[in-house]
């Protein structure tokens, strides 16, 4: 499918997605973040794709929401239309792991949309950001609730309400970024990580994927039960039985998402 905003490219089971507004930085906009959500959704029912790569250029993922567009709403126009809650909705309900990969600016917007993702890899030249004090609002699509999550209360209050940038290696002494490397390597480790992933089962890996978010959403001992129960369902696939016998035999396993 050929979309404005967006370049998606499906190979090796991975579907890589370009965010592709360059002359606003990626700003994200009703268009980009739509066709955002409908490939991913493609992505989550393509049945060759395991692994989905989020990334931008190598100086910007994406510079925040779209300030020009936003620039005259009213209150009504962003409540009544809830900027940006359907598509940040289908994003969410992708049961495939998403990978952002991070060079240069991840602002506002940008940075949310980086921490929707499963993990971020960043390049060494990454800048994050909630700089959305400096237009009179505040962050709408995680930025004071994931932030706060990942990086704890101190960093997350200083980031919202300073609007500093925080550069690759304090993102990922902060737990914000799973990985840094030179930027022009940045493609390299993401592919090589989505390829790794593709590997596995497909069942443990959207176990993974709904075992982790959960311990956002419940509390410890909940959290615990649900992993435990995931853990006993996973005895009930071919993939459990090939997985141990493949270790046992010293072969690589056929998973087959069964
Ligand atoms: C629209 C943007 C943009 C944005 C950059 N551009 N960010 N356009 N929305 N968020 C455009 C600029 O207007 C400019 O276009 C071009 O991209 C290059 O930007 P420059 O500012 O000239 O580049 P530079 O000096 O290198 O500075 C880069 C920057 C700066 C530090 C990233 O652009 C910046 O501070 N951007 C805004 C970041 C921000 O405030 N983000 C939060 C947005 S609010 P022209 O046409 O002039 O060349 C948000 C809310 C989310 O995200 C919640 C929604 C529900």
């Amino acid at each position: 499918m050929a979309y404005e905003t967006i370049v998606v490219e499906v190979e090796d089971h991975i579907a890589l997605v370009k965010l592709n507004r360059p002359d606003a930085m990626n700003a994200l906009n009703n268009d980009l973040l739509g066709e955002l959500a409908d490939a991913l959704t493609a992505a989550q029912s393509n049945d060759k794709v395991r692994c989905i790569v989020i990334t931008g250029t190598e100086k910007f993922f994406a510079a925040g929401a779209d300030i020009k567009m936003m620039s005259d709403k009213s209150f009504v126009d962003v409540f009544a239309g809830d900027l940006f809650t359907r598509e940040t909705g289908a994003i969410l309900r992708v049961r495939k792991p998403i990978i952002a990969a991070v060079c240069g600016y991840a602002l506002g917007g940008g940075c949310e949309l980086a921490m929707m993702c499963d993990f971020i890899i960043a390049g060494d030249n990454a800048k994050f950001g909630q700089p959305e004090i400096n237009l009179g609002v505040i962050a709408g699509i995680g930025g004071t609730q994931r932030l706060t999550r990942f990086v704890g209360k101190s960093k997350a209050m200083d980031m919202n309400l300073t609007g500093r940038f925080m550069d690759a290696e304090e993102a990922e002494r902060s737990g914000l970024v799973s990985r840094v490397v030179p930027c022009k390597k940045l493609m390299d480790e993401a592919m090589g990580a989505a390829a790794k992933i593709a590997e596995k089962s497909m069942i443990s890996v959207m176990a993974v994927k709904e075992a982790v978010n959960r311990s956002y959403e419940t509390p410890l001992a909940e959290g615990l039960l649900f992993e435990r129960r995931v853990f006993n369902s996973l005895f009930a696939t071919e993939d459990q039985a090939e997985g141990m016998s493949a270790f046992l035999e010293k072969r690589e396993p056929q998973f087959r998402d069964r």
